[in-house]
């Protein structure tokens, strides 16, 4: 058996050559080890062996609050750039897409067990709130300087012996984690010392203080297919697919997952939680009861009217904001947004992702302009190498027909044309 013990007190080198030796890499993976291997990766994660590239590119011209926006994005997947940048072409047919953020508060939830008495609870945390919040507060103090920190406090019973104190913390540009955590330990400390039972202190990435509402508006002409389907004919369908989506839950969850190619596109490249984001839009996705689309689409006149309400707690600043030169790079390719002008970019990429593939799911079904794009994957997995690849897809294309077998048997036929 491998001998993997003290893997993580080893150098950089030392754990290289240990894992050459536990899983007998070969020349050529151990290259690709070096040839990714990157500085500020190894300080960011444990045990750190390389960097584990996901492509980048740049969907241009996002309409949001009255600006244009350059959004880059990570993602393995093959159309999901076309795709938002197609919805962003589309939504600059109207004024583009309009947000509102009510409030940004991220809580921390200090779980008790065993209160023998929920409404002396209730009556502790009233008549010591502003304690309570000043222990919060001094326990992360540059927050409260910024404006920002611990906000409020609200007693949730859960049942007749476990509650919650919630902390609700501005964390003014940074997304919040840690710092809701440093003042939740702080609060439950405090619970502590008046002799409640404290289970755990942590935060909670269900963001219901921090709703992005992004709105659109476009004129259904702007919807119109080559094919010959008309405007108004698409918009019709795209608001009948967005019903569906509020009764089906299998459905619904395709659909978040398509809104979430865009989303989680973004915020990865943007040094954000994605996990987080997920988490909670999962979440909110079955606020009523029944898992749901998160976007709503109706037609009124000859608009197509497009909605979603969306929990996003994002930073941009923290993490691995500051440090990662790659995203650094990207928030400057997004003219470095405030935390509001980046949470509402996210969400209007949501809008635009989700528009792009129900117009492609009810016009010509998605495997057309997605199995396209999907071509230079398939060249690629078939053999193929960069510099034939553009041919390959090109002929993919003509035969209208991507599948393992046909690649391989054209990429055959044209190294024989050679
Ligand atoms: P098209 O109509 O052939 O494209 O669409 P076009 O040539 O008319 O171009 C229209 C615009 O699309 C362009 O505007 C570009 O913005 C963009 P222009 O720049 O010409 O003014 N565009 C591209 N951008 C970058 N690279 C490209 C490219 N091609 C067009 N190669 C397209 C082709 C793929 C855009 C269209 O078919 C489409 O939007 N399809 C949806 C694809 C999609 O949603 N993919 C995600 C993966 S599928 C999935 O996981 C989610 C899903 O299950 C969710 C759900 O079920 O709801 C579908």
């Amino acid at each position: 058996m491998a001998d993997w013990h003290g893997f993580y007190k080893l150098s950089w080198r030392e754990r290289l050559d240990k894992t050459i030796e536990n899983k007998q890499l070969t020349a050529e993976q151990v290259a690709l080890i070096e040839a990714q291997y990157d500085a500020v990766g190894e300080q960011q994660v444990e045990n750190y062996l390389y960097n584990f590239g996901v492509p980048t590119g740049l969907l241009p011209g996002l309409p949001v609050d009255g600006r244009l926006v350059t959004v880059p994005m990570s993602t393995e997947e093959p159309s999901v750039i076309a795709a938002a940048s197609n919805g962003a072409r589309m939504m600059r047919a109207g004024e583009g897409v309009k947000t509102t953020i009510q409030s940004r508060l991220l809580r921390g939830q200090v779980i008790l067990t065993d209160v023998a008495n929920v409404d002396a609870l209730q009556e502790y945390v009233s008549s010591n709130n502003q304690a309570l919040l000043q222990a919060a507060n001094d326990a992360h103090p540059s927050m409260a300087k910024r404006g920002g920190g611990a906000k409020a406090l609200t007693v949730e019973v859960l049942d007749e012996q476990t509650a919650i104190v919630n902390v609700l913390v501005d964390p003014k540009a940074a997304m919040g984690a840690n710092v809701v955590n440093t003042m939740s330990e702080a609060v439950a400390e405090k619970l502590t010392i008046a002799g409640y039972q404290v289970l755990m202190a942590i935060l909670s990435n269900y963001a219901t203080e921090a709703l992005v509402k992004a709105r659109v508006a476009i004129p259904v002409d702007a919807l119109a297919t080559k094919q010959g389907m008309p405007g108004a004919e698409v918009a019709r369908k795209i608001a009948v697919a967005s019903h569906v989506e509020q009764l089906s839950p299998y459905r619904a969850v395709t659909s978040n997952k398509g809104l979430l190619n865009g989303i989680e596109a973004t915020v990865l490249a943007s040094g954000n939680d994605t996990r987080a984001v997920n988490a909670a839009l999962h979440a909110y996705a079955a606020n009523n009861g029944q898992y749901h689309g998160l976007t709503s689409w109706t037609v009124q006149d000859d608009m197509l009217l497009g909605e979603t309400t969306l929990p996003l707690m994002l930073g941009v600043v923290g993490g691995s904001i500051g440090i990662v030169p790659a995203v650094k790079l990207n928030h400057a390719l997004m003219d470095n947004p405030t935390v509001n002008e980046l949470t509402s970019i996210v969400a209007a990429v949501g809008l635009a992702q989700n528009l792009s593939a129900l117009r492609a799911l009810v016009t010509t079904g998605i495997q057309a302009g997605h199995m396209a794009l999907q071509a230079k994957s398939l060249a690629l997995q078939v053999g193929a190498t960069t510099e034939e690849v553009p041919a390959l897809t090109a002929r993919l294309q003509q035969i209208g027909q991507f599948n393992e077998t046909v690649a391989r048997e054209t990429l055959a036929t044209l190294r024989h044309s050679k």
